[in-house]
């Protein structure tokens, strides 16, 4: 039995553009998302990854089609209980961590979403310590938000999310502002909460080799899902990838650059070590 925290059935939306205008920004989108998967987006400026983010998080209607969220129908008229109970169960992380602090302390701001589900304070002081523990930012409950670098803004706003108890984080570019190290403490905690807690990941990105970790990849342009599978499918596609105005990861990008040069390798390889050892396995097969 498949168990679907988000069922999109050819779902579209349109964004008013005048007054008889409108501009298409999905286009009859049918998707289905695991609970406890992880699955990672790539499109390019403009492709509706957001847009479509904020479907699944109820701050958009569909325009069309038919949207379960948490096995509840999301596309017509809904109670503020079921939009509540929506809010509970899928929490968002933004681009901007700056735009996401709303307090002055690191425990009022990571409080700030549970006090909005009106979670009792006792309970709010418990989620909080365990939220802070999990971004490994316990030592900083007491500082200043805008004193932390990027990549600790950032955990504290994931530490927000994971308050909430939510089945599901949907992370829209959370690591694009972010230096090397801090896209990396911030992608492990992640990939911790999906691996030991079940978390629900949907990760959008502009990184190939972040992509690369999710069990699945699905590749917007222009409003419609072109490729959706595993990682190693979706890579595999590289001409396509390039159409879309996408990458590859390195590796697989140097395995198909050598295949041009006629080396022959038996997959699609996404990680530096693979690349290593399929290069060897061909080289050996030259000699
Ligand atoms: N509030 C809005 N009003 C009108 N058009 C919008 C609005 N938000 C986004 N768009 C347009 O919708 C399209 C998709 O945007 P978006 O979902 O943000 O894409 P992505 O996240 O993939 O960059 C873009 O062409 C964008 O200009
Ligand atoms: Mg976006």
């Amino acid at each position: 039995m498949h168990d679907y925290i988000i069922e999109a059935k050819d779902v579209s939306f349109s964004y008013p553009a005048s007054e008889n205008e409108k501009v298409l920004v999905l286009d009859k989108i049918n998707i289905k998302i695991e609970r406890g998967s992880f699955v990672a987006v790539l499109g390019h400026n403009g492709s509706g990854k957001s847009t479509f983010a904020k479907i699944c998080n109820m701050i958009l209607q569909p325009t069309e089609g038919k949207m379960k969220i948490c096995g509840k129908d999301a596309s017509g008229d809904m109670t503020d209980e079921d939009i509540l109970n929506i809010r509970k169960s899928i929490a968002m992380v933004f681009q901007n961590p700056d735009n996401q602090i709303v307090a002055t302390v690191v425990e009022e701001d990571v409080a700030f979403g549970p006090e909005n589900l009106g979670v009792p304070t006792d309970e709010i002081h418990k989620r909080v310590d365990m939220a802070l523990e999990a971004v490994k930012m316990s030592e900083y409950k007491k500082h200043a938000p805008h004193q932390l670098s990027g990549g600790q803004k950032q955990r504290i706003a994931i530490a927000g999310a994971i308050a909430m108890l939510p089945e599901c984080i949907i992370f829209d570019e959370s690591t694009a502002m972010l230096d090397p190290n801090g896209r990396n403490d911030v992608m492990a905690i992640i990939e911790k909460l999906h691996r030991e807690n079940g978390l629900t990941v949907i990760f959008i990105t502009h990184y190939m080799e972040e992509a690369a970790k999710a069990d699945r990849v699905l590749v917007m342009d222009a409003g419609k899902i072109k490729l959706d599978g595993t990682p190693r499918e979706v890579f595999s596609h590289v001409n396509e990838l390039y159409e879309y105005g996408l990458d590859v990861p390195q590796s697989t990008k140097l395995i198909d650059e050598l295949e041009k040069e006629n080396m022959k390798f038996s997959k699609t390889v996404l990680f530096p070590e693979e690349a290593t050892d399929e290069i060897s396995r061909a080289l050996e097969g030259n000699k």
